[in-house]
């Protein structure tokens, strides 16, 4: 990122929270090297790729792609703005990435969500793994993979929890990976060394109408808007239940845990 990141006013704006946190977790696990070439899966708001940049320092390079238009643009705008030179982010589906064969040292992949693919209470594959196999197709043999899932999300529970308590059809938000799918999914894809970290995390929303914002920017309803059915009164009332979780200072506290998991691709072809 060059000299140009140590300036606040050029500090890159991300997510934050819980993002950047575990963020700094991964590329710290993965043990990047200076001058690496790496590809991020899922850039978001960048919490993976600016560590990342601090890793490869001037040398290296990453490309972030992104399905989401809106935070591909955010992201690379942000990039703009830094000066920073060695990192993009492109408006893409990794399935779909042609930026070389065998061309990166490194791809990484934060809270990406393998259940499409895979079933991790059963073990089994539900339908062919594109993205593992995009992956081993950029990655060079000796090249390593880095990926980070949540175990738990006690924010998102809590919210899951009161809305089934009204009586509101809702949706958990999010699906539990576990360390036994992605031993599974990396050996079959023909990763070796196969390196697992478990980590938990406290964040705390600085105030409650924060942290009610931040939970309704997730859709909570199967079909419809939240606001057609989360009205005024279930927020009261979300309000008055959540008073006797709230710190001193009158933060939202809760907790997160994920699990880091990276691997080396064999130097033959894996079998996808
Ligand atoms: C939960 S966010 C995590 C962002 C970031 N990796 C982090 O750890 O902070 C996952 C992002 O991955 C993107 N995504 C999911 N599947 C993707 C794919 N196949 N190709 C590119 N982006 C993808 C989504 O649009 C979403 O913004």
């Amino acid at each position: 990122m060059g000299d140009s990141s140590s300036t606040s006013e050029l500090r890159p704006k991300t997510w934050g929270g819980f993002w950047d946190i575990f963020g700094e977790v991964l590329v710290d696990f993965l043990e990047i090297q200076e001058g690496d070439r790496v590809f991020d899966i899922g850039t978001g708001g960048g919490s993976v790729l600016y560590p990342l940049l601090r890793g490869v320092r001037d040398s290296g390079q990453v490309i972030g792609v992104e399905t989401c238009d809106h935070c591909a643009k955010a992201t690379t705008a942000e990039i703009k703005r830094c000066k920073i030179k060695n990192a993009e982010v492109h408006f893409m589906d990794a399935r779909e990435a042609d930026f070389g064969g065998n061309s990166f040292d490194c791809v990484t992949a934060g809270f990406i969500g393998w259940d499409d693919y895979f079933d991790f209470d059963t073990l089994e594959y539900k339908k062919p793994d594109e993205l593992m196999r995009s992956i081993c197709r950029l990655l060079k043999p000796g090249g390593k993979f880095g990926m980070s899932t949540w175990l738990l999300q006690e924010d998102l529970d809590w919210m899951y929890r009161f809305l089934t308590s009204h009586s509101i059809e809702c949706k958990r938000n999010y699906h539990i990976e576990n360390e036994e799918g992605w031993r599974m999914i990396l050996s079959e894809a023909g990763f070796r060394d196969i390196r697992v970290l478990t980590k938990s995390a406290t964040y705390t929303y600085d105030t409650i109408d924060f942290w009610w914002k931040e939970m309704m920017d997730y859709d909570w309803l199967d079909d419809g808007e939240n606001r057609d059915v989360i009205t005024d009164s279930i927020k009261r009332d979300a309000f008055t239940s959540i008073q006797s979780n709230l710190t001193k200072e009158g933060g939202v506290p809760f907790k997160r845990d994920a699990i880091f998991v990276t691997a080396i691709r064999k130097d033959q072809t894996s079998s996808l």
